[in-house]
């Protein structure tokens, strides 16, 4: 029999908008190979959301994306929108189910409403990492949640959660992770190597859309702790973000500046960066901004390897376990951006819908 599924989308920014397109592109395939019908209920950004009980239509949820790339809201303007809370119960009306919810935002504070959502019985799928990286007290019931998905928070698309929640399955006890977590910065890494400064590495980066406008949030490392904290719990160690040392590649002193202001004093930093590149080279290594973590803490710091080593390479992971003590086992491929990450949350969707009887 088709299941009937009910999908409320909070965000509505690069990946909402790449799910939304996926859904509709490929909904005959998905019926067909899932016996689902998946009905997105309601989509919801800061400001404003659109929603019908019964789904909105392709051509409504065309039309979001049109609004959302032309900066409109997407209800008409005037418009009040609800409570994140209130939306669940908006949400709730809905007749199919199950119902889950996504949160495809990069906001902190919306644990409330992950919360809520699962105490009513529904499912949740998160492309956000701020709810699995807060403090412990309020991330823990987030993981192992039988009716709650995560796996495009790490490895963009990669099945780097799937992976880990298999060697957890099989009894495997883990002992260390390793990944090279970032593409922007494994872009940057790999452009120190070919001797171009980091200043013009960062803006090359910032050009071709692979950091954030501010591309101090990907320079300042959290995101990247964010991953490696998620994993690490995952894992079975109840660490905090203050177990993570994390080195920032710019200096307190910059951080205050305008984006114009912060790009325009970049070359301040080439030498120092360039001096490391220098004697990484001069040893046959490269530089690459690394994240480690074990039961005791971690670290996420630009590191020299061996130019051979997998973690050289732009977006692996590496987990050392009881199972692969001599050889680790290596997860890596193309892990970026707005469509493999979308992609990871339809497939977090079916996976909960597969589950559900
Ligand atoms: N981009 C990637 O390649 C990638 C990879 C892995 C993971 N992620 C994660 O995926 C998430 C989304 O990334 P993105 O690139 O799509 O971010 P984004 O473009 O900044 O979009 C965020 C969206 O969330 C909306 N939003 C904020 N608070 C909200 C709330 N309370 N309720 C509903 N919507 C709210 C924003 O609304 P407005 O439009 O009104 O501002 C915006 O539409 C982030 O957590 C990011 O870390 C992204």
């Amino acid at each position: 029999m088709m299941k009937q599924v009910s999908v409320f989308l909070f965000g509505a920014g690069g990946v909402g908008q790449a799910l939304l397109q996926q859904v509709v592109n490929g909904r005959s395939a998905i019926a067909a190979r899932n016996q689902c019908q998946l009905h997105i209920v309601g989509v919801a950004d800061s400001q404003s959301y659109a929603f019908a009980a019964a789904g909105l239509s392709d051509a409504q949820l065309k039309e979001i994306v049109a609004r959302k790339r032309a900066g409109q809201p997407l209800d008409e303007p005037g418009g009040t929108r609800p409570s994140d809370l209130a939306l669940l119960q908006l949400a709730r009306q809905s007749n199919a189910r199950p119902l889950i919810v996504v949160d495809v935002t990069a906001s902190a504070g919306m644990e409330p409403l992950l919360n809520e959502a699962l105490a009513q019985g529904e499912r949740v799928v998160l492309a956000n990492k701020k709810p699995l990286a807060g403090p412990w007290a309020t991330a823990q019931q987030f993981f192992h949640h039988p009716r709650l998905r995560h796996e495009s928070t790490v490895g963009g698309g990669q099945p780097v959660i799937a992976t880990l929640r298999y060697l957890l399955d099989v009894n495997d006890s883990i002992w260390e992770i390793s990944g090279q977590l970032s593409g922007s910065l494994g872009f940057i890494c790999q452009q120190l190597d070919r001797g171009v400064p980091f200043s013009q590495a960062v803006s090359a980066a910032k050009g071709l859309g692979y950091t954030e406008p501010d591309p101090r949030d990907d320079l300042g490392g959290q995101d990247v702790m964010r991953k490696i904290l998620i994993l690490a719990r995952m894992a079975g160690w109840p660490l905090e973000a203050a177990d993570i040392r994390v080195e920032s590649l710019y200096p307190v002193s910059m951080a205050n500046l305008s984006v114009a202001a912060f790009m325009q004093r970049l070359p301040e930093l080439d030498e120092g960066i360039g001096a490391r590149v220098q004697t990484a080279v001069a040893q046959n290594q490269v530089l690459r901004y690394v994240a480690h973590v074990s039961a005791a803490g971690g670290s996420v710091s630009l590191q020299a390897l061996p130019a051979t080593s997998p973690l050289a390479n732009l977006k692996y992971i590496s987990f050392r376990s009881h199972l692969y003590d001599d050889e680790p086992l290596l997860i890596g491929g193309k892990g970026a951006g707005v469509e493999m990450t979308a992609a990871g949350v339809l497939g977090d969707i079916l996976d909960l819908v597969r589950e559900t009887v």
